[in-house]
């Protein structure tokens, strides 16, 4: 990867918030539904997008333009969007502060959860029966993430991480890298993926009060 300079990276930055925050041709700005701070909605089931990787995001723009991942709320978006766009936008939306404190929520993590609460087992242990590794694996302790292409999923709306697993088990969602979330989503039973769901968006609640004020 090239290294931008400073004053090539705050046009970056720059640029992606103008597209965030005032939208292209004519479709809704990116603010009115993900958020002043890329925060999201999970009562709305829309997505945060802040501190999610920049490389992640670009991928899952393009991949709601080509239709690849469908959905129909962000087709339209994502396909007015030009390839630097996409870029900008990403880059600037991973800028953003994730919504929760990353400290406190990767402390919740469990090594030896509660066996009868499938989904904190799910998330912390996995299903090996299933060849399930556990979700931390690759989203980190807590969920928080790690680097920019495994997503943050602590706090996602339940409906949200169904939806998607569903996504994946219809093939309307790329399946990642080595077809890894392909595959975890068509090994799962239906309760367990609802389990793991409600685990993970219930986790920063759980762990820590949403951080509060914080500004981009
Ligand atoms: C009208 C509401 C709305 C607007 C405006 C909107 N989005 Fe979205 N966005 C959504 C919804 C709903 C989803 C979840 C789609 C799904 O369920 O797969 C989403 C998902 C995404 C995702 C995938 C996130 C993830 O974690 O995988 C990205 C990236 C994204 N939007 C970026 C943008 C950008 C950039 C803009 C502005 C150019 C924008 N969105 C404008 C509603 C919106
Ligand atoms: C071997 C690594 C790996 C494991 C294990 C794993 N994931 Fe993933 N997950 C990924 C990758 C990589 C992506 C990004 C996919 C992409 O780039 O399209 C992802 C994406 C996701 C997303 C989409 C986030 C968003 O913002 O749309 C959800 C939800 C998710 N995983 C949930 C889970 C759950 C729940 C488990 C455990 C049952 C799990 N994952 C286990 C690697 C993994």
């Amino acid at each position: 990867m090239l290294a931008l300079s400073t004053a090539q990276a705050d046009a970056l930055l720059d640029q992606g918030k103008q597209i965030y925050t005032q939208g292209v041709s004519g479709t809704p700005a990116c603010v009115t539904c993900h958020g002043a701070r890329g925060e999201g909605s999970a009562a709305a089931n829309f997505p945060y997008l802040a501190g999610q990787g920049g490389a992640y995001l670009e991928e899952q723009l393009k991949a709601l333009a080509d239709g690849s991942r469908q959905n129909p709320i962000m087709k339209p978006i994502a396909s007015a969007l030009s390839e630097p766009q996409r870029h900008a936008v990403a880059t600037y939306a991973a800028s953003l502060p994730r919504p929760w404190n990353a400290a406190q929520l990767a402390a919740k993590a469990q090594t030896y959860p509660d066996g009868k609460d499938t989904g904190a087992w799910l998330a912390n242990r996995g299903d090996w029966s299933k060849q399930v590794p556990a979700c931390t694996q690759c989203h980190a302790a807590g969920g928080i993430g790690v680097g920019s292409q495994f997503p943050a999923i602590a706090g996602l709306s339940k409906t949200y991480i169904i939806e998607q697993f569903n996504l994946w088990r219809h093939d309307q969602r790329p399946a990642g890298p080595g077809q890894v979330m392909g595959n975890i989503a068509k090994r799962l039973a239906e309760p367990q993926i609802e389990a793991v769901a409600t685990y993970f968006a219930g986790l920063p609640q759980a762990a820590v009060p949403q951080a509060s004020g914080a500004t981009p």
